[in-house]
C-alpha cells in the first residue's frame, strides 16, 4: 500500500502531502486540477519513468529546477528527485532515487513498490502503434523481474553503440569486425533475455480464465540471432540501424468467433466495445501476473477511465475494488456509484488549489 505522496514542485504542484487512509481512494476535481499529475508521481514511484513523458524534465513545475516526489509505502520511504541537470549553479545528478535517504539505481528502487495504471491512453493498446504494447509489456515485466530491468539497460545500450557503429560503417566504408563482434554479443544475450520473458508473459495471457473477453495473443517476436544479424547485414550499414531484436517486437490479440473455429484479428476485426473488452481483460491480467510473480497485489491507479466505459464496464471494475488499494480519479462523482463512495476516502480537487 501506499501511505502517502508529498510532491513538491512537481507538474502544477507546489508542495502537497496526500495521505491515503482507505484501500480505495476517490479524486474528484475538475479538468486541469491536477488529477494526472499526482497519478503520474505515484505511477513513477512504482515504474521510475512517466507514463506521459520520455523527457523528465518536464515533470518539473515551469521555471523550478528540481521537482520531488516522496512516497511512504507500508515498509519504506522512497524518494524521486529530478532536475535539469543543475541546481544551485551546481551539475547536478538529472533523476536520482532514495530509499529512506539512500540512494539507489533505479533497477533497484523499483521493486520497492508496484502498481497498474488505467488510463483512457491505454484503450488505444491494441489499435495503436507497436511502441505502445512494447511499454505495456515492459511496464509489467521491469516491475516484477530484475534481469529482465538489468537486460533492458543493457540491450538499449548495446543497441545504441550499435547503431552508432553501422553509422560509422555507412560513412567509412570501414568495417570494424572485432567491435561488431562485442557489440553484436551484447545485443543478443541481453535481447534473447527479453524476448524469453515476453514469450513467458504472453503464455501466461493465454494460459489464464479469462471472464471478460476471451482473446488469445500471438507473440510477434523479431528473433534476435547471429544468422539474422548475418541476414541483415547489407540494409543495416544502408539504413544505420539495427533492424532486429526485441526493439522491433510487437503482439496482436485475436477473438474467436462463435463456434471457436476461427480467429480474428481484434485491432482490424473488434469493435470498438470489443477493443475495450480486452483491454479490461488485458489489464485484469497485468494485476494477476504481478501478483502471482511478486506474491502481493499491486495498487490499482485508475485516471478517469469511468467517462470512456459504459455502465457494464465500469461494475466490472468496481467488483475488484477490494482486492488491492485503489486510486480512482474523476471529474464528476456521478460516474462513482453512491455505495462505493460510502466506503471511500474522498479527496475534492478545486481549480483553486495550486
Ligand atoms: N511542468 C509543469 N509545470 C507546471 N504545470 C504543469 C506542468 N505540466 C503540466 N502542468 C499543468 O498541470 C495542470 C493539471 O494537469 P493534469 O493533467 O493533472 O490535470 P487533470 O486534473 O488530470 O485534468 P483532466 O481532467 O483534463 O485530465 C494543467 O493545467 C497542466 O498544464
Ligand atoms: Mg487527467
Amino acid at each position: 500500500m501506499i501511505k502517502s505522496v508529498t510532491l513538491q514542485n512537481f507538474r502544477s504542484y507546489r508542495k502537497q502531502e496526500f495521505n491515503f487512509d482507505k484501500k480505495t481512494t476517490v479524486i474528484i476535481g475538475p479538468n486541469t486540477s491536477g488529477k494526472t499529475n499526482l497519478i503520474e508521481a505515484i505511477f513513477l514511484l512504482a515504474v521510475g519513468k512517466s507514463f506521459r513523458t520520455e523527457k523528465d524534465m518536464q515533470m518539473i513545475s515551469f521555471r523550478e529546477e528540481l521537482g520531488r516526489v516522496k512516497g511512504k509505502t507500508e515498509d519504506n520511504e522512497l524518494e524521486i528527485i529530478i532536475t535539469n541537470g543543475q541546481f544551485n549553479g551546481k551539475i547536478s545528478q538529472f533523476k536520482k532515487f532514495l530509499v529512506n535517504g539512500v540512494a539507489k539505481r533505479r533497477v533497484d528502487f523499483i521493486e520497492n513498490f508496484t502498481a497498474v495504471l488505467f488510463s483512457p491512453e491505454d484503450l488505444d493498446i491494441i489499435v495503436d502503434s507497436p511502441s505502445l504494447r512494447r511499454k505495456f509489456m515492459d511496464n509489467i515485466l521491469e516491475q516484477v523481474d530484475r534481469e529482465y530491468r538489468l537486460a533492458s539497460i543493457s540491450y538499449s545500450k548495446a543497441l545504441r553503440q550499435r547503431n552508432a557503429l553501422l553509422e560509422n560503417t555507412r560513412e567509412t566504408g570501414i568495417k570494424n569486425e572485432k567491435q561488431f563482434e562485442y557489440w553484436d554479443g551484447l545485443v543478443i544475450g541481453n535481447g534473447e533475455i527479453i524476448t524469453g520473458k515476453r514469450e513467458e508473459f504472453i503464455e501466461f495471457l493465454n494460459n489464464e480464465t479469462k471472464d471478460i473477453f476471451d482473446f488469445v495473443a500471438f507473440y510477434d517476436k523479431s528473433v534476435i540471432s547471429k544468422q539474422r544479424l548475418l541476414q541483415y547485414k547489407e540494409a543495416e550499414v544502408a539504413s544505420a540501424v539495427t533492424l532486429v531484436g526485441p526493439h522491433r517486437d510487437d503482439f496482436s490479440v485475436s477473438m474467436f468467433n462463435n463456434t471457436r473455429q476461427d480467429t480474428h484479428d481484434v485491432k482490424f476485426f473488434g469493435s470498438r466495445g470489443q477493443q475495450r473488452l480486452v483491454i479490461l481483460q488485458l489489464k485484469m491480467l497485468e494485476l494477476l501476473y504481478i501478483e502471482k510473480k511478486l506474491g502481493k497485489r499491486p495498487v490499482l491507479l485508475l485516471d478517469d477511465i469511468f467517462s470512456e466505459l459504459d455502465e457494464g464496464h465500469i461494475e466490472l471494475i468496481l467488483e475488484m475494488l477490494d482486492l488491492q488499494q485503489t486510486i480512482i480519479t474523476t471529474t464528476h462523482k456521478e460516474f462513482i456509484p453512491q455505495s462505493v463512495l460510502k466506503n471511500t476516502q474522498v479527496i475534492k480537487f478545486s481549480k483553486e488549489d495550486k
